[in-house]
């Protein structure tokens, strides 16, 4: 790779842009409408519970035209709370003309202590970027929310690995934090780096990449595929579609000279990363993946604790959770079609959730009585499912009475 073409944006295309720039949870898609028992396996290791915290904005970066880096400050207090790995991400709340708003960010530097950075890109239409962008500043307290996730790798010393990322958009951002830990843990560790955007000026962490690249020459490898801008190669030239990327896979990277792979980005770009690495026979467990949205407008975000009336006589389902050692219990109207998470928080605020989608897993909890449906799950993994995890935001009761610990 070392000895391979700095196929980087090139001066001009940087040049053009005034400082801006560009990234897998090793997520299985179950089928939709999972039906869920609990399972009779082993209980997984407890795990910090996700909390919401007040930090300062320090600095606020401007990254291109629609995006922006926000840099918290997180006081020692708070040290322990906001221990991270690369590629995680954190969950921000906010109220907004009364709509009280969580989105979730990607964490786009490798831990660093008393600090934690995100990037924001502004969706057309999107409630919260499109307000961040025009209001976060420093000085402001923001509700933060500890790191969670799993899009991550324990980069071991000495294990003089290859790894390489396939990005898109905003997808770049847990993927930097990767590439900085990677190539920081072992001299011996390699990065390269596929990213796709529509031109040099909407590349987000552009001239931080090209900085990378000055420290690390013969270690990163960048590849800009720019759909909208001319390179100077075809092949990094259009829509990182089914043959370009074949194309990539057969010259500029190998898969057979790959030990781990990452990929970020827009739903149908993640699944055809994944159809075609699958296809070149490259194990499922070397490749892991986030996806940021489901694809599919109105699936994720969607409403959540939405006040429930149960009329007299209604049969109900008794739903029972534990979460941080306390056990509660809520009568949903059964046929309502209402979440464990829904009918959860009408007794508990503090029930963790973030993209209410199925996507990012925050919700997860171990089915340990009565039956549930699943609608979507873009979060669980084949062994979560079999230890008996469930999404409980997606979560629908198909039993008189169901229980769920959020504490496993
Ligand atoms: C684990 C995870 C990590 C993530 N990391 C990042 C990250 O690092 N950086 C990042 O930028 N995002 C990230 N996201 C996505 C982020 O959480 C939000 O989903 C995103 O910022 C959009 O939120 P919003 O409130 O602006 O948009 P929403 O209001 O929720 O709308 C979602 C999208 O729907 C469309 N839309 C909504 N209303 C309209 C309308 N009226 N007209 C046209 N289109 C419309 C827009 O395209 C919009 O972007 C991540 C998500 C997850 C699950
Ligand atoms: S809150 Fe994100 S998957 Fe349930």
């Amino acid at each position: 790779m070392g000895d391979g073409p700095d196929t980087s944006l090139d001066s001009a295309a940087k040049a053009a842009i005034s400082r801006g720039d560009i990234s897998p949870a090793n997520t299985a898609k179950s089928p939709v409408n999972t039906a869920i028992s609990p399972a009779n396996t082993a209980i997984a290791p407890a795990r910090r519970r996700a909390q919401f915290h007040n930090l300062q904005i320090a600095e606020v970066r401007p990254l291109t035209d629609n995006s922006i880096e926000v840099t918290f400050h997180v006081p020692d207090s708070l040290a322990h709370a906001y221990d991270y790995e690369p590629g995680q991400y954190v969950a921000i709340r906010t109220t907004l003309e009364g709509e009280d708003l969580r989105r979730s960010y990607s964490i786009c530097q490798a831990p660093r202590p008393g600090v934690l950075k995100v990037a924001i890109k502004r969706g057309q239409g999107g409630t919260f970027s499109t307000w961040a962008l025009a209001n976060l500043k420093p000085g402001m307290d923001l509700e933060v929310m500890s790191p969670e996730g799993k899009f991550t790798s324990q980069f071991l010393l000495e294990r003089r690995a290859h790894y390489v990322a396939i990005a898109a958009g905003s997808g770049i951002t847990p993927v930097i934090a990767l590439i900085q830990s990677a190539l920081e843990a072992d001299d011996g560790n390699r990065f390269s780096l596929i990213y796709s955007n529509s031109t040099a000026m909407d590349t987000m962490f552009v001239d931080d990449l090209a900085d990378l690249k000055d420290r690390y020459p013969a270690r990163l490898a960048l590849y800009h595929v720019l759909t909208r801008e001319r390179r100077s190669s075809e092949l990094l030239t259009g829509r990182l579609d089914a043959d370009k990327l074949e194309r990539i896979l057969g010259s500029l990277v190998r898969p057979s000279d790959v030990d781990e792979w990452f990929l970020c980005g827009p739903f149908e770009l993640v699944q055809l990363c994944r159809d075609t690495l699958a296809a070149k026979g490259v194990p499922a467990e070397e490749v892991r993946y986030e996806l940021f949205t489901t694809g599919e407008p109105g699936k994720s975000q969607s409403q959540h604790g939405r006040p429930v009336e149960i009329a007299e006589g209604q049969k109900v389902c008794e739903i029972t959770f534990r979460l941080d050692g306390t056990t509660s219990t809520v009568s949903s109207p059964s046929g309502s079609g209402e979440t464990v998470l829904n009918a959860a928080l009408r007794v508990r605020g503090d029930v963790p959730f973030a993209c209410a989608g199925g996507v990012c897993g925050t919700c997860r909890a171990v089915l340990t009585d009565g039956a549930v449906r699943m609608a979507e799950n873009f979060a669980l993994e084949p062994d979560e499912l079999e230890r008996g995890y469930v999404l409980t935001c997606q979560s629908v009761p198909t039993s008189e009475k169901i229980a769920v610990d959020y504490d496993t």
